[in-house]
C-alpha cells in the first residue's frame, strides 16, 4: 500500500534545470508511467522519489509522510534498471533472495519467497544458473523477481525492456502488467517508448524538457493532447499538425481548406490524425500529391505532400496510388485539434475527463 504524492519537486544543478516543479499524487496501486524523449528529466525524478538524488525544492510524501531526508533502503521501495545489476558470481536463486538477507528477513521464510518471485516470472528451471547463463529476457526476469521478493510499497522501473529485442519486449511488457496487477503496488514506470506507455499505464505522464506537459489516462492523451508537443509525441505516426489561420470559422493554410471551424479568427495549428482523414475523388480538403505508400498489412499509410507539409493518411488495405499522383482528402470536423499557433496549447474544449 503506498500512495506517494510528488508536491512541486524539482531538480536543479548549478543553473541548469533537470525537472522544474513536478506536482502529482500517484494512487495506492496505481500504474503511472512518465513517458518523455531522453533527457528530458525522467530518471531524475524518479532518483528523487527513490532517494538516490537530493531534491533541490519540493516534498516527497509516501503514505502522507514526508520522506525528503530519509536514506532509500528506509522508503521500502524497490528499483528495475535498464541494466539488470545482477550479482556474476550468484546463481539466479541467489540473487533473487540477496534483498531479503541484507533486509534481515528471517532465513526460513527464504526459501518460499524466492520460489513464490521466481514462478511468477517463470524462472523456476534456471534457479542454478549464473547470470552468464541467461539471455537478455532471463536476466531482466531476475531482475524482476528480485524486486518482487521484497513485497516493496513501491516499484521504480527505469526503462526495464530497453535492452530486450522487440517480440520478448511485447511479451516482457505484458508479464509486468500482469505482475503489477497481481502484486497490487504502485508502480512508476520511466520509458522513451509511447508504445509502452500506452499499454501498461493507468495515467501517463508526458514530460520534455524538465516539465510535466500532461497527465491523464492514455485515451486522455491520446484523444485530447493538451499541446503541440504531446500531439507530434503520441501516435504512430505522430499526429499531423498543418499550419494556417482561422478566419470567419474557416481554416486555410498551404493545400488545405477546412470550413465550419467553431474557433476565433487568428493563425492556429491544426492537427489530425492519420486514421481520421480519409481519401476522396476528388475536391476535398486537403490536396497535394502522394509522396510514398506503406503497406501495413491491415492497412496502408500513405504519406503525403500537401504545401510544404508531410501528411500522413491511413488508407484501407488495398488503396494503391502511384508516388507523385495527386490526392485529396477530408477530415470530419469532430477529428479536427486546434492549438494556439504561439504557445502551442490546445484551443477550445480539453478532456471531457477534466
Ligand atoms: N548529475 C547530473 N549533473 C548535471 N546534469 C544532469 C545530471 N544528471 C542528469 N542531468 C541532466 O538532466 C537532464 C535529465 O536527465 P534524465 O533525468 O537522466 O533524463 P531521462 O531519464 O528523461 O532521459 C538531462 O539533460 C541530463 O543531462
Ligand atoms: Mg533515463
Amino acid at each position: 500500500m503506498a500512495q506517494i504524492e510528488l508536491r512541486d519537486i524539482s531538480k536543479r544543478w548549478g543553473t541548469f534545470v533537470g525537472v522544474h516543479k513536478f506536482d502529482l499524487t500517484i494512487a495506492d496501486r496505481e500504474f503511472l508511467v512518465l513517458l518523455g524523449p531522453s533527457g528530458c528529466g525522467k530518471t531524475t525524478t524518479m532518483r528523487m522519489i527513490a532517494g538516490l538524488e537530493d531534491i533541490s525544492e519540493g516534498e516527497v510524501l509516501i503514505d502522507g509522510r514526508r520522506v525528503n531526508d530519509l536514506d532509500p533502503k528506509d522508503r521500502d521501495i524497490a528499483m528495475v534498471f535498464q541494466s539488470y545489476a545482477l550479482y556474476p558470481n550468484m546463481n539466479v536463486y541467489d540473487n533473487i533472495r540477496f534483498p531479503l538477507k541484507v533486509r534481515g528477513v528471517p532465513a526460513a521464510d527464504h526459501d518460499a519467497k524466492v520460489m513464490r518471485a521466481a514462478e511468477m516470472v517463470e524462472l523456476v528451471p534456471f534457479l542454478k544458473r549464473r547470470p552468464a547463463e541467461l539471455s537478455g529476457g532471463q536476466r531482466q526476469r531476475v531482475a524482476l523477481a528480485r524486486a518482487i521478493v521484497r513485497e516493496p510499497n513501491l516499484f521504480l522501473m527505469d526503462e526495464p525492456l530497453s535492452n530486450l529485442d522487440a517480440k520478448l519486449r511485447v511479451s516482457t511488457r505484458a508479464q509486468i502488467k500482469h505482475l503489477s496487477h497481481e502484486l497490487g503496488v504502485t508502480t512508476i514506470y520511466v520509458t522513451h517508448d509511447q508504445i509502452e506507455a500506452m499499454t501498461l499505464a493507468d495515467r501517463v505522464v508526458v514530460m520534455n524538457a524538465g516539465v510535466v506537459q500532461q497527465v491523464g489516462t492514455p485515451t486522455d492523451i491520446y484523444d485530447w493532447p493538451a499541446n503541440t508537443f504531446v500531439a507530434s509525441f503520441i501516435g504512430t505516426p505522430a499526429m499531423n499538425l498543418m499550419e494556417g489561420r482561422i478566419d470567419d470559422g474557416v481554416f486555410t493554410g498551404e493545400n488545405v481548406t477546412i470550413a465550419g471551424i467553431a474557433a476565433p479568427d487568428g493563425p492556429v495549428t491544426l492537427g489530425f490524425r492519420a486514421e481520421d482523414a480519409q481519401m476522396v475523388p476528388t475536391g476535398g480538403q486537403i490536396n497535394g500529391q502522394v509522396y510514398s505508400l506503406e503497406l501495413l498489412g491491415d492497412a496502408t499509410m500513405a504519406t503525403v505532400r500537401a504545401g510544404g507539409a508531410i501528411v500522413s493518411i491511413k488508407c484501407s488495405k488495398d488503396f494503391r496510388a502511384a508516388i507523385g499522383a495527386d490526392f485529396a482528402a477530408q477530415i470530419p470536423l469532430s477529428a479536427v485539434h486546434l492549438f494556439d499557433a504561439a504557445s502551442g496549447l490546445r484551443i477550445g474544449h480539453s478532456s471531457p475527463s477534466h
